[in-house]
């Protein structure tokens, strides 16, 4: 351990520079009204993200509005922002006067290489340039059958549990089963046999266990922040191995199987590719799926355009990263609330029932993507709930933050925008915007599918919340009024991906099956990155109970 003295050393003298340099030096922030610090070291950082915060979240919206200061760690100020036109202006209008959140991003550069989550600037332009018409609505078209295979499967399996009548399953596990199995077959063109009864498959055993390893080591962010200065990747991860942490090992052992199985099925692309597409048809994804399309587009793009290989493997990683828990979590939740009201249930069974009589069991995609009332039950879901808080922007520059209505600050002035040094980090409320009462109205925190079958209220439309598909007609699913997917250049690039292997989860699940309640196990949302279900207040262990039946008729 003696060689970590120095380093340990460095970075406690580091923070206590910056608690002091914080604690001194005055910022512009300083009269923008805000929560009072919960501690001098920690700040509200731990009454923010805590498994139970969202009271803590819900009064600073209550009491403090679109705009509050907070603290950070060392004494830093924090900005919570929800008014939409802030949202604006950070996400599209200025957004190259912010940075993504370096700790983020060089995590996940560490572990997975860089992909689309471990890069921003010109790398992610250009990786977005390439990657934008792959996840574009004709291919996603195509993943329609690849999809109906994944949720039939999955409708066989529960089916047979339940056949002897009504079940308790814990259907967080098999949401994220089908989860992992669809950005698979989907996005990577290779099945990791995750709905078999017993699943001995490397790659999926690592991809399980990673998202909670990461969890349990929030050291490796520290770390990783100071790393993109220390030469090129292989040596940051060599320099990874020296660190005499059993977590921080495990966490590299799982990284590197899950990079070596991206890499063996690249290879394997790749050779079936230049060989001509014939085998690549008779691949799991018959060569439709997102990294096939990408491979192949690579190819022929111009030199200026192509994307280094390391780039290219690095996305299968950040599909699977970013496309497991956030899908597997949003079906559950939608799950959830389908038992707790039972009549919306009713309603889109019958729906789906009625869809299937006339187009077939599998309902086609444009017929699908139209169905109101499932299209209502997504939305919904998503406007309330997922993801509570996105963290990262950081600002580059001094910059402004223009506000939709005026703030009164604590000495008295009144500011219509707010200065923000360089250095700020900006906490950008997603839920708050998405059940803003100014803009929803009063029940705006009520889950009603209903909304969305009439006209949106006027202050919705009139606020220009810059959700990513507000601008994209193409498809009616793809406009969202709302922060879910962020928006501008670092939003959701999968999120018509998601959409439609969630309709069709729905479809497939909703038509054949009844939901109900657990009577023994109860469902509580843990506060998170992404929310998640438990089954006590003090559990963090990720599972929802509910019970199933045949759906009669
Ligand atoms: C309900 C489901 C989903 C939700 C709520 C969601 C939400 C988000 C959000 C909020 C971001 C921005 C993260 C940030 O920059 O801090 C994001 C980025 C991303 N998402 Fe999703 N996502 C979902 C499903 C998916 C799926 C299924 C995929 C892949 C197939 C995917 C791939 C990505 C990727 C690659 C990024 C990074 C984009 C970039 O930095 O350019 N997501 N997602
Ligand atoms: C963004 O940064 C540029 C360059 O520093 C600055 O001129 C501009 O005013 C900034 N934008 C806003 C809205 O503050």
């Amino acid at each position: 351990m003696a060689h970590l003295t120095v380093p340990v050393i460095g970075l406690v003298l580091c923070f206590v520079w910056r608690l002091v340099r914080n604690f001194v030096v005055s910022s512009p922030l300083d009269k923008i009204p805000g929560p009072p610090s919960g501690s001098a070291i920690s700040g509200n950082m731990f009454q923010f993200f805590n498994p139970n915060s969202w009271k803590f979240v819900d009064d600073v919206i209550e009491i403090y509005g679109p705009v509050a200061k907070c603290h950070g760690f060392d004494g830093s100020r924090i900005l919570h922002v929800y008014d939409p036109k802030a949202m604006h202006s950070i996400y599209v209008k200025d957004q190259d006067n912010y940075s993504r959140e370096e700790k983020m991003m060089s995590t996940f550069g560490l572990l997975l290489g860089p992909g689309l989550l471990a890069t921003q600037g010109p790398v992610h332009k250009k990786q977005r340039k390439m990657l934008n018409p792959v996840f574009s609505g004709a291919h996603m078209r195509n993943l329609t059958p690849l999809f109906y295979d994944v949720a039939n499967k999955l409708r066989t399996v529960i089916g047979s549990q339940v056949k002897n009548g009504p079940e308790d399953l814990d259907i967080l596990a098999w949401m994220g089963r089908a989860a992992l199995e669809l950005v698979g077959r989907g996005g990577l063109g290779y099945s990791f046999d995750a709905l078999a009864s017993e699943s001995h498959n490397e790659f999926a055993q690592a991809v399980k266990a990673l998202k909670p390893a990461m969890n349990r080591t929030p050291i490796v962010r520290e770390v990783a922040r100071f790393l993109p200065y220390l030469g090129p990747a292989w040596f940051r991860r060599f320099l990874l191995r020296l660190i005499p942490i059993a977590k921080i090992q495990r966490l590299k052992v799982l990284t590197d199987a899950l990079n070596k199985a991206a890499q063996d099925i690249y290879l394997e692309k790749k050779a079936a590719i230049e060989k001509g597409d014939a085998d690549v048809l008779h691949s799991v994804g018959e060569g439709k799926d997102i990294m096939s399309v990408l491979l192949r587009e690579n190819m022929k793009a111009s030199e200026e355009d192509r994307l280094p290989e390391d780039e290219v493997l690095a996305q299968m990683g950040t599909f699977i990263l970013a496309g497991v828990d956030t899908t597997s979590n949003a079906l559950s939740r939608i799950l959830h609330l389908l038992c707790l009201s039972p009549d919306v249930q009713g309603k889109l069974r019958a729906e789906l029932r009625e869809a299937q009589e006339q187009y077939g069991k599998d309902i086609p995609y444009d017929q699908l993507c139209a169905l109101p009332y499932l299209d209502a039950v997504c939305r919904e879901t998503l406007r309330l709930c997922v993801a509570p808080l996105v963290f990262h922007p950081i600002a580059m520059v001094d910059t402004v933050i223009p506000l939709s209505e005026p703030l009164r600050c604590t000495d008295g002035t009144v500011i219509t925008e707010v200065p923000v040094p360089k250095g700020t980090t900006i906490l950008l409320n997603l839920r708050a915007c998405n059940t803003n009462k100014a803009l929803w109205g009063q029940d705006a925190c009520e889950w009603k599918p209903e909304r969305w079958l009439r006209p949106l209220p006027k202050a919705v439309e009139d606020a220009r919340i810059p959700g990513i598909y507000a601008n994209l007609y193409v498809l009616r699913i793809l406009s969202l009024p709302q922060m879910t997917f962020i928006s501008g250049g670092y939003s959701c690039i999968g999120f018509k991906f998601s959409q439609l292997e969630m309709k069709i989860v729905l479809a497939t699940l909703v038509s054949n099956f009844h939901f109900e309640l657990s009577p023994d196990k109860p469902i509580f949302w843990n506060f998170a990155g992404i929310a998640y279900p438990v089954t006590s207040h003090k559990s963090s262990k990720p599972e929802m109970y509910l019970q199933v039946s045949l759906a009669s008729g």
